[in-house]
């Protein structure tokens, strides 16, 4: 097995949502497609359980994130697909990792930093919830890149200072012990959208604003209905770019029918009927993704081999490279 031209985990703490397709699965699955490139995506399960303790939900989100991203057409031939939990060379290196990794990096790491700020400002200690699971999560992150020796790893803003980390880990490591990482880099895709929420601020699990991808249609339409708009009467001209329900349908649609929308905002198309549009279009793109997703969910025997399949090819190459790793720090045959 090849090393890891594209490589991105998804935390497996939630439903997927319309803003989850937009910003990270869809680029995904479209760079998964690429000639010659060889792509990893994993469930990280093992940062799941940083920030969930609740044993239905991490199983339940594990599930719905696997179904979703094969009901939305990732190639589980062409791409490797697997649980970060499937891949026990992973958390073998997290250690020989952490051993390379001063606590100095890790005490400027934000999320680690945000709960110290947050414990100061409600006058905790300013240890109060901080395990030692959240403190060293850049060392598990790096871990997961640096398995599959991974060349781009895909992105959010936020998880950039992660990368920068890696970098200097690896950089570390190879001084140490020889050339044996590749240091990866951050993509950060500025043209995958941003979807606007149910209330308009970004769409996310933390501001409970989300549109679950694969509701029933009738809570899909329920939901749309709720978006926030202005109160211009049918008629008056509306300015499509401020627009909750402009944003969505322009996340999907071709660009001709985003124009001739765009038209139809200026001619006052009234609210209940862009809302009925933007689920009728909504819809007929999930209809046929929703069903398989359905099935997947209720047949997770399937879903279970598809991602064994994926830890065995994965596994092609991170036991032999662990095995290198290993020799590299001198823990070795004594024979
Ligand atoms: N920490 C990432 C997030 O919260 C998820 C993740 C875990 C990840 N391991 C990774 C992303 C490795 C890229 C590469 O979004």
């Amino acid at each position: 097995m090849k090393n890891a031209d594209i490589l991105t985990g998804i935390t497996t703490t939630g439903t997927p949502h319309l803003g989850n397709y937009v910003g990270a699965i869809r680029p995904a699955i479209e760079s998964s497609k690429e000639e010659n490139k060889t792509s990893y995506y994993f469930l990280a399960d093992y940062h799941a359980i940083i920030k969930c303790q609740d044993p239905a939900r991490i199983r339940q989100s594990a599930l719905e994130v696997a179904a979703t991203w094969i009901a939305m057409g990732l190639d589980t031939e062409k791409s490797i697909f697997y649980r970060q939990t499937d891949i026990p060379e992973i958390p073998e290196l997290t250690w020989i990792l952490t051993c390379m990794t001063s606590k100095g990096l890790m005490n400027r790491a934000h999320a680690y930093k945000a709960a110290v700020d947050y414990n100061e400002t409600e006058q905790n200690d300013p240890d109060k919830d901080v395990t030692m699971g959240l403190f060293c999560y850049p060392v598990l992150m790096a871990a997961d890149i640096l398995m599959f020796n991974a060349r781009k790893v895909p992105v959010g803003k936020d998880q950039i200072q992660h990368i920068e980390m890696t970098r200097d880990i690896a950089g570390r490591f190879n001084n140490q012990y020889g050339e044996h990482f590749i240091l990866p880099e951050a993509v950060v895709d500025e043209k995958s959208a941003v979807l606007a929420g149910l209330d308009g601020r970004k769409m996310s699990k933390s501001y409970n604003n989300t549109i679950p991808l694969f509701e029933s249609e009738k809570k899909l339409r329920k939901l749309i209905m709720k978006i926030t708009t202005n109160s211009l009467a049918p008629e008056e001209p509306k300015d499509p770019q401020t627009c909750t329900l402009f944003a969505i349908y322009k996340a999907f649609a071709k660009a001709d029918e985003v124009k001739a929308m765009e038209k139809r905002y200026r001619n006052g198309i009234a609210w209940g009927v862009m809302k009925q549009e933007l689920f009728e279009y909504l819809n007929e793109i999930l209809k046929e993704p929703r069903d398989i997703y359905s099935r997947l969910i209720e047949a997770p025997g399937d879903l279970d081999a598809i991602l064994k399949q994926g830890a065995m090819r994965a596994r092609e190459y991170s036991v032999p490279f662990l095995e290198k790793i290993r020799k590299a720090v001198g823990i070795d045959s004594l024979f």
